[in-house]
């Protein structure tokens, strides 16, 4: 059920309920931090494994301690000029964190949203909330309330509504080694904005063994439809010439195929309003019965890179 009801969402959420809740980024599934009850639900609906730990969300910097210890002044200064945003910070976790959240390991993810309607949910509750985002394991993200209805149902308590989520794609998840800050995930936060504020960044290869981020897992994001990713969607296009296509383009549409079969992320290129429309696009086409996605490699820089690393992703197999 969606609906726009805080008390009743909190009423679930005191409850051990689990709802689907709206964020800056994307809907996540939401669940106290504290009750492992709640936790394992959403695991179960989820169906992920829980090898892979979740993101804790806090109503403001003030209620960081409560969850992280040892901060290092770097992630303060980060947190202030960056929070509520889409920022994740991975910090050494205090004790009372149930290591279901951290999948064992002794740090915690955690990051304050920036969308009124989690904010006031947040401020409404003595507890902090788990919430990975609201979408099977490996399926594509969800960025409305629809969506999150759609993959879920009767099986959560209900999905406070939102409207559109107006970043689009998940946080960007940085950690601290040795002062350095290190990239887990790339997001809806460029990394150039971040290195205003750290100095430069060093990105995790993704041919690192150890998923420590398993956001960073290969094949995620991915609409049941084949996809493909390329530089070159006429090439493609005469390839696949056979085929009912879909395309997934960056500012302009392509003069050989029906309109109703493509959707440009920005007209005007703006990397910010593409990451805003890319899941809302990709759930889009995977419901129109195509044989094949055709999505456009956009430029590499600012959020070009983390809308990239997500098509990359939907593309394997
Ligand atoms: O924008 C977002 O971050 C959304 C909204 C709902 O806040 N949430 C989200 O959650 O994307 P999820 O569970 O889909 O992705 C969380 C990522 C996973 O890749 C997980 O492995 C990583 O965060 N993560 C969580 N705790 C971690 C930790 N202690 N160390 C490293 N990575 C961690
Ligand atoms: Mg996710």
């Amino acid at each position: 059920m969606i609906s726009k009801d805080i008390s009743l969402a909190v009423q679930h959420l005191n409850q051990n309920g689990i709802i689907g809740f709206p964020t800056e980024t994307v809907y996540g599934l939401a669940g106290n931090a504290f009750e492992t009850e709640a936790i394992h639900k959403i695991f179960d609906v989820k169906k992920r494994p829980t090898f892979n730990p979740l993101i804790v969300h806090i109503k403001g910097i003030e209620d960081l301690k409560q969850v992280a210890t040892e901060i290092p002044p770097i992630a303060y200064e980060l947190a202030n000029a960056f929070w509520p945003g889409p920022l994740t910070l991975i910090l050494k976790k205090q004790p009372y964190i149930p290591d279901l959240v951290t999948a064992n390991q002794d740090t915690v993810a955690v990051r304050v949203p920036n969308h009124p309607v989690a904010l006031e949910l947040l401020h409404q509750l003595d507890f902090p909330l788990v919430a990975p985002s609201a979408n099977p394991f490996t399926s594509i993200s969800p960025t409305s309330a629809e969506h999150v209805e759609n993959y879920f149902g009767n099986q959560i308590n209900m999905v406070l509504e939102g409207g559109e989520c107006s970043a689009g794609i998940e946080s960007t998840i940085i950690g601290f080694e040795n002062n350095r800050v290190v990239v887990y995930r790339l997001g809806a936060l460029a990394l150039e904005e971040i290195e205003k504020v750290s100095g430069s960044v060093t990105l995790l290869n993704k041919k690192d063994k150890k998923p420590i981020a398993p956001g960073m897992l290969l094949k995620h994001y991915a609409p049941k439809t084949d996809f493909i990713l390329t530089r070159n969607v006429q090439e493609e296009l005469d390839w696949y010439s056979d085929k009912k296509i879909g395309l997934l383009l960056y500012n302009s549409f392509m003069p050989d195929l029906e309109r109703k079969n493509q959707i440009v992320l920005s007209e005007e290129s703006d990397l910010k309003i593409a990451a805003s429309k890319l899941y809302h696009a990709m759930h889009k086409l995977d419901k129109m019965n195509l044989d094949l996605i055709i999505a456009e490699r956009l430029p590499e820089y600012g959020l070009g890179i983390s809308i990239n690393d997500r098509l990359e992703r939907a593309s394997k197999k």
